[in-house]
This record gives structure tokens, C-alpha cells and sequence, in this order.
């Protein structure tokens, strides 16, 4: 907790809407993790500027949160503030459409398919918000965010308003600068995509296709994080974890989903050291048998232990 001073705690404390060690486990899909220093959910992108410029101003550590369905958060919890962004809004002009960071991907799936475009049905398999899905270039069924992708309105502590195209943001496998590059603390405000005209109800016919299938191959129903691992080069984490015979391995009340290799259920009352065990332990077997380093995707924020 080296961030903490008293003045620091006051002035955090004296904010409209701000609480003070805030559960984050039923804020995140898993289900699992400690509480926030402080905890704030915003939409005013303007709101939200101002408060992470005074975080970064100050040296409070701050943390971005969308849908929390990537994030395995620390038992012990997560230091500084941990500000929930819900900016909802959209907007369809043409064949672009803009959408709020705080816009589930699902929701903007429908949206998009009501208004007669094509090309976003992937992102009925994205469980997370714009805003996360820029944040790590989410996609489904072979097809990425980029892909649709013309701008991104943001902001970034002690440089303002910031317009950020593709190029920009550095996009790879499931990662962007934004959270492993020069952009990192940046923040997503709006972002814009650009599609087909279509016939809207061939892709809600399609949606409707590939949630079924993903929910015969996934276990979408309980609490998860998506995928734990990335897909190594040519390979599939799943089949590795199957191969393996780790599926329905088991620590505490983490268990590897019997369905698909690449997710760990929280059964009920996991913890994030039970999951962390469960994703070394699934490494080294892994490691062992095929020579293969599985990178994990679900990303890990808070305060881990070692
Ligand atoms: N497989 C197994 N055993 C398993 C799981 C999978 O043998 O337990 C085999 C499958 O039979 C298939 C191959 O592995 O031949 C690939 O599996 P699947 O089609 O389920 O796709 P995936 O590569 O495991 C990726 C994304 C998912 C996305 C699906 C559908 C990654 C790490 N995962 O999974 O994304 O939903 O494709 O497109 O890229 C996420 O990012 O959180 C996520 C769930």
C-alpha cells in the first residue's frame, strides 16, 4: 500500500460517489477477488478525466474496469481507485457506428444488426464492454476487434484528449498499447467502427447460430474469466489442457471446465489463490509433457502474493 498517505486518502474519500474498500467479486464474471482502496463507477467521460488526471497527478495507482469478465483480481484486493466505467451511449450514422467504452460488445452486437449492418457478429461471443475489447483486441470465431476498427476517441493523464487510430494503439494476439505499451493508463472514451450494409436478420439469424454452438463448447452459463490461456502459435490452449488430462482438475473450488480445457469454473467461493495455483500447476503439466508455454490471457491485477 506504498501509494497511501492520508492526504491522498482524504481527497479520494471526499469525492462525489467515491466508496471505501469496495467488494470487487460480484463486479467481475468470475466471481472471485478482494475489495478496491477506493471504488468509483462513472459515465461522464468528462467526470472521468478529471479523476484519473488527479490520480495521476497525485501518484494514486488507478485501474480501468469494464464488464470484468477478463480479470482474475487478488484475494488481498487492489490498490488505489478502481473506477468502473459505464458511458453507455451510441450512435449510428451511416455504415459507422460510435459506441461508448462502458457498451457491452453483446449489446452493440444487436444494435448494429437492428440497424441493418453486417461484419460485428463475432462480437455476440465477446462477453466484455468496448472499452475492454480496444483495451486487449477481443474477438471471436477467428475475427478481432481491429478488424472493424476506424478510431478511438480517449484520454491520457497529463497529455489530454487523445485520437488514436489502429496504428496507434499497436493491436497484436489479444493486446494493444494500451495495455502493454507506450498508451498504458490510457483510457478508452468512445470508440468507432465501421461496417457492411446488410440484411439485419441474416445476423441475428447467424448470432443466434454461433451462441448456440459456443454454449455447446463452452461452459458460458457458470463463472469464468473467457479463456485463460492464449492459443500458442498453431496449437489450441484447450486441446494442450485436454491432452494433458488436466480437464476437471481441481483446486478448491476452481476447477478446470470438463467442457473446454481453457476455462477454470468458479464452482462457488473460489479463491484468486486457488485459480493462480490451478493455472501453475496446468503450466508446468503442460510445460512437462509437450515442451509448450502457455501464456495466460485472463490477466491478473491486485495484490498476488509472490
Ligand atoms: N479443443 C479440445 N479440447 C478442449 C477444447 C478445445 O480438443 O477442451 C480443440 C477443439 O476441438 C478445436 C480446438 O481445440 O479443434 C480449438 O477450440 P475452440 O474452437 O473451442 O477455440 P479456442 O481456440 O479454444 C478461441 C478463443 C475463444 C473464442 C473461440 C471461438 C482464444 C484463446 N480463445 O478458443 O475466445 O470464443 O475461439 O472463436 O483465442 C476468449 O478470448 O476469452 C475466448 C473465449
Amino acid at each position: 500500500m506504498s501509494w497511501r498517505t492520508a492526504s491522498k486518502a482524504k481527497w479520494l474519500a471526499s469525492l462525489p460517489g467515491v466508496s471505501e474498500d469496495e467488494p470487487l467479486a460480484s463486479r467481475t464474471s468470475f466471481g472471485i477477488g478482494g475489495p478496491a482502496d477506493f471504488f468509483v463507477e462513472m459515465s461522464r467521460p468528462q467526470a472521468i478525466e478529471e479523476l484519473i488526471e488527479g490520480c495521476a497527478e497525485r501518484g494514486i495507482p488507478y485501474l480501468l474496469l469494464g464488464a470484468g469478465t477478463n480479470l482474475l483480481i487478488a484475494d488481498a484486493g487492489v490498490d488505489g481507485l478502481v473506477l468502473r466505467v459505464v458511458n453507455r451511449e451510441h450512435h449510428v450514422d451511416g455504415r459507422q457506428v460510435r459506441a461508448g467504452a462502458g457498451l457491452k460488445m453483446m449489446r452493440l452486437a444487436r444494435i448494429v444488426a437492428d440497424a441493418g449492418l453486417r461484419g460485428f457478429e463475432f462480437a455476440i461471443g465477446v462477453p466484455g464492454t468496448v472499452g475492454g475489447a480496444v483495451y486487449q483486441n477481443a474477438g471471436c470465431w477467428g475475427k478481432e476487434l481491429r478488424e472493424v476498427l476506424v478510431e478511438v476517441e480517449g484520454f491520457m493523464p497529463s497529455a489530454g484528449k487523445k485520437t488514436w487510430k489502429p496504428a496507434d494503439l499497436k493491436f497484436g494476439y489479444r493486446t494493444s498499447a494500451l495495455k502493454e505499451g507506450a498508451l498504458k493508463g490510457g483510457l478508452v472514451v468512445e470508440a468507432t467502427i465501421q461496417l457492411e450494409r446488410g440484411d439485419g436478420e441474416q445476423a441475428k439469424a447467424l448470432m443466434a447460430k454461433l451462441t448456440r454452438e459456443r454454449g455447446e463448447t463452452q461452459p458460458i452459463k457458470t463463472k469464468n474469466c473467457g479463456s485463460v490461456f492464449k492459443n500458442p502459435p498453431g496449437d489450441s490452449a484447450g486441446r494442450l489442457v485436454q491432452a494433458a488430462g488436466l480437464k476437471g482438475a481441481r483446486e478448491g473450488s476452481a476447477v478446470v471446465s470438463t467442457m473446454h480445457g481453457n476455462f477454470i469454473v468458479n464452482e462457488g467461493g473460489a479463491t484468486a489463490a486457488d485459480v493462480k495455483v490451478l493455472i501453475e500447476r496446468i503450466q508446468a503439466e503442460v510445460r512437462r509433457r509437450f515442451n509448450i508455454e502457455l501464456e495466460t490471457e485472463v490477466e491478473m491485477v491486485g495484490r498476488f502474493k509472490g
